[in-house]
């Protein structure tokens, strides 16, 4: 298994497995972009910045999207969003069949070091307020919710939570 960085290649693989990876959540009822985003989309959040994914046997498994800025989209609905220096996190997914093997903790490894090289001073992400196990991992991770959005045709109200890259 490696990582590597993403290529425009990737798109349609990555688009594939963002779907298989976000399918539990829209089951929830929670209509994440990448539920169902084409591949235009995949590639342009990939490329706001820089992308990673896991490759095994050739198979596309895990990916991560840091956007540097975040996407002027966002930035138009979250005042957290223009904070100077703030990289944003995206597209973060595991494929199902290789969950729980710390494939998404290293990647968020590369992103925070990869962020840091750039000269971010901290880093955001959104995530949908009922989906708690993911706000618990954030956590976990050292981020801290400070805003709530409301994403135009979303079901779901989201959180925006914040981390300060200085620390470890
Ligand atoms: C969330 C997701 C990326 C985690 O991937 P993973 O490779 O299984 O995660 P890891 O094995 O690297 O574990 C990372 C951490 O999250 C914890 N974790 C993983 N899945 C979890 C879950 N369902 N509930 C609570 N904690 C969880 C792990 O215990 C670990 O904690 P640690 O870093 O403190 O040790 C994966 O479940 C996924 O793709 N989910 C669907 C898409 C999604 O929700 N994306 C994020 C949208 S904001």
């Amino acid at each position: 298994m490696s990582i590597r960085p993403f290529a425009p290649s990737d798109a349609s693989a990555l688009t594939t497995m963002l779907h298989r990876a976000y399918a539990e959540l829209g089951a929830a009822g929670l209509n994440f972009t990448a539920v169902d985003q084409d591949v235009q989309t995949t590639l342009r959040r990939a490329l706001g910045g820089q992308t990673w994914v896991y490759e095994t046997d050739a198979t596309l498994c895990a990916a991560l999207a840091i956007s540097w800025p975040a996407e002027a989209s966002l930035r138009s609905i979250s005042r957290e969003a223009n904070v100077p220096k703030r990289a944003w996190l995206n597209q973060l997914a595991v494929d199902p069949e290789h969950r729980r093997k710390g494939l998404a903790r290293e990647l968020r490894d590369i992103g925070f070091a990869w962020c840091r090289e750039q000269g971010a001073t901290s880093l955001g992400l959104d995530t949908a307020l009922p989906a708690t196990h993911l706000i618990e991992l954030y956590s976990g991770w050292g981020f801290e919710t400070i805003e709530r959005v409301q994403w135009p045709g979303k079901t779901y109200e989201s959180v925006v939570m914040t981390r300060s890259l200085a620390k470890r």
